[in-house]
Order: C-alpha cells, then structure tokens, then sequence
C-alpha cells in the first residue's frame, strides 16, 4: 500500500510523519511519535483504553486511520500535563487510588476531561455515563468517580 507524507497536529506540535493509508491513529502515535501513554487494549472498539481527544472530543484511536485526523488537533494524555505539573485530573486519580495496574487511566482520564469541559459538578450517574465505555478490570469505577468529581472541586 501507498505510503503518504502527512502533518498531525499532536499535543499543540506538528508533526510530519509519513503512513500507511490504513495505519490506525493509535498506531501512529505509539510506534512513529512515541507517544505511548495512549493504551492498545482490545484494538477493536470494546475498551477505550485507546481513548484520545479530537477537537476536544473522546475518539478511539484504535478504530481512527491516521489520516482521518488531518486538520484536526489531537489531544492524548501526555498533552494534559504541563511539565512537571500534573493536570488536576491526573492528581486526583493519584490521590484518591483510582489508577492500579494504570491501563485505562489515559482514556478515563481524556474522557473525564472532556466530561468537565462539558459538564460543572457532574454527578455520579452522568461521571458514569460519561466513562461507560472505559472499561477498569481493576478499581470497580468507585474510586474512579470520587477522583473525578475531586478534580472538579
Ligand atoms: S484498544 Fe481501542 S477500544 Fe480497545
Ligand atoms: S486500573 Fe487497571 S484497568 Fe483500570
């Protein structure tokens, strides 16, 4: 298959990259921009372990050709920090023990991102709404939602 030259936006930098017409944005990010805090968990649409921000909004990256998002700005969980400063997000997962083995946190938290952008003071029914689609093997989601709701206030 053809490989083409093209530029994404990542985390507010442009990068020129060259793909594979079917290279999978979750691709892309891992293996040609290192970008490995973005998770491959079932690779097919089940987990959202893969979970980025496209224009602010929650995408599978795992189900998103590259260069699909073109011309779009991608947001993945390196983005959320600024240095060493952590996002609010980021410090409330660690301090109220919602991150164990860790494999969800990206998407969760990229989720729960979007989710207070979009939401003030949400409660546990909408946090759960929001997160349905992030699958956690390990916390049993409660910890999980008193870190969202902590990171709000
Ligand atoms: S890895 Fe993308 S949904 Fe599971
Ligand atoms: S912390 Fe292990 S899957 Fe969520």
């Amino acid at each position: 298959m053809e490989k083409k030259p093209i530029e994404l936006l990542v985390n507010g930098e442009i990068h020129e990259i060259v793909v594979k017409p079917n290279d999978t944005l979750l691709e892309v990010l891992r293996e040609k921009l290192g970008l490995t805090g973005t998770k491959e968990g079932c690779g097919m649409g089940e987990c959202a372990a893969c979970t980025v921000l496209k224009d602010g909004k929650p995408i599978l990256s795992c189900l998103t050709l590259a260069i699909d998002v073109v011309g779009s700005k991608i947001t993945t969980i390196e983005g959320l920090s600024i240095g060493e400063d952590l996002d609010p997000l980021q410090e409330a997962f660690v301090q109220h023990g919602a991150v164990q083995c860790g494999f969800c946190t990206p998407g969760m938290i990229l989720t729960a991102k979007e989710l207070l952008g979009r939401v003030k003071n949400p409660t546990a029914d909408q946090i759960k709404e929001a997160i349905s689609g992030n699958l956690c093997r390990c916390t049993g989601y409660t910890k999980i939602i008193e870190a969202i709701q902590a990171a709000e206030g």
